[in-house]
């Protein structure tokens, strides 16, 4: 059984690794920011570590292992679209769905770990004053790109959560990673994002991973804009996760205000003008 995981896990990584070589192989100008990029998806793909990169990132890699197997009953409300057949209603969403599981099966929607390196090697190399997470789960990818943010010596990350017993445990999980540089939000991102964004006028980076929902994902986009800084990087999560997915990453990535736009199959990324 341990053996299956294994062999499945490293066939996962080969093809997220295409996925991310086939992704920048698309970017065919020199240009600064595609540089970037470039060096960031190298450094994921070939995992070149410095030893105090692996040293944090196996302190936030222990947390995952520890919640991956609980088996602790909870109780969440969940404001998203569900998985890709769900078909929730905008009403259903609005109000949140409430259902019982564990912090094993909740933890198992956090990022990857060669995804959130690469959220860890893009915030290395655009270094960030003010990032934003929608969609903090149990913090792995907030921890991620707040060490990152604390090992280029600056920058701090807002993360938002819906589900309440998540962002306390987020909470607790980024706090015994001596990460003071990170604020969880708990809210609807409906409602805390246009707070948060009244708070923070300008943003450099943002990572959207909560919702994937079409028209959610375009209206937070539409939110954002007024507040991104110039060449500010946005990324998305899970733009091949359903249909709807697929056309809102398409509507953003074409939009006018993009410089350039990078499909990594599972995330895309944009830097704008
Ligand atoms: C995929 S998980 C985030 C995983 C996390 N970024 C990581 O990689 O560690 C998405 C999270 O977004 C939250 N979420 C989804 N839709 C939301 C909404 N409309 N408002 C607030 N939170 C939402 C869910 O409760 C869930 O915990």
């Amino acid at each position: 059984m341990k053996i299956m995981k294994f062999f499945k896990n490293q066939v996962k990584n080969v093809l997220w690794k295409f996925w991310m070589f086939r992704g920048i192989k698309s970017l065919k100008k020199p240009d600064s920011y595609m540089d970037k990029i470039r060096c960031a998806v190298n450094e994921t793909i070939y995992n070149k570590l410095s030893l105090e990169e692996k040293d944090r990132i196996n302190g936030i890699e222990q947390i995952r292992k520890k919640f991956t197997q609980n088996p602790t009953p909870v109780d969440i409300t969940d404001f998203g679209a569900g998985n890709p057949d769900s078909k929730r209603s905008d009403d259903e969403m609005l109000k949140g769905i409430t259902h019982s599981t564990t912090y094993g099966a909740i933890c198992l929607g956090s990022k990857p770990s060669l995804w959130a390196l690469l959220l860890f090697k893009l915030i290395k190399e655009f270094q960030p004053q003010t990032a934003l997470e929608l969609g903090t789960c149990i913090g792995i990818s907030a921890a991620y790109q707040a060490t990152s943010q604390k090992m280029n010596g600056k920058g701090t990350l807002i993360t938002m959560e819906g589900a309440e017993s998540i962002a306390r445990l987020a909470e607790k999980n980024i706090a015994s990673l001596h990460l003071d540089n990170v604020k969880v939000v708990c809210g609807r991102f409906g409602d805390t994002l246009p707070k948060v964004l009244k708070e923070n006028q300008t943003i450099d980076y943002v990572f959207i991973d909560g919702h994937h929902d079409e028209n959610a994902t375009v209206d937070y986009y539409e939110m954002l804009l007024p507040h991104l800084s110039p060449r500010a990087l946005l990324v998305f999560d899970d733009i091949s996760w359903s249909e709807g997915m697929k056309r809102a990453w398409k509507k953003i990535s074409c939009d006018e205000k993009i410089l350039l736009s990078v499909d990594l199959t599972m995330l895309g990324i944009c830097v704008m003008k």
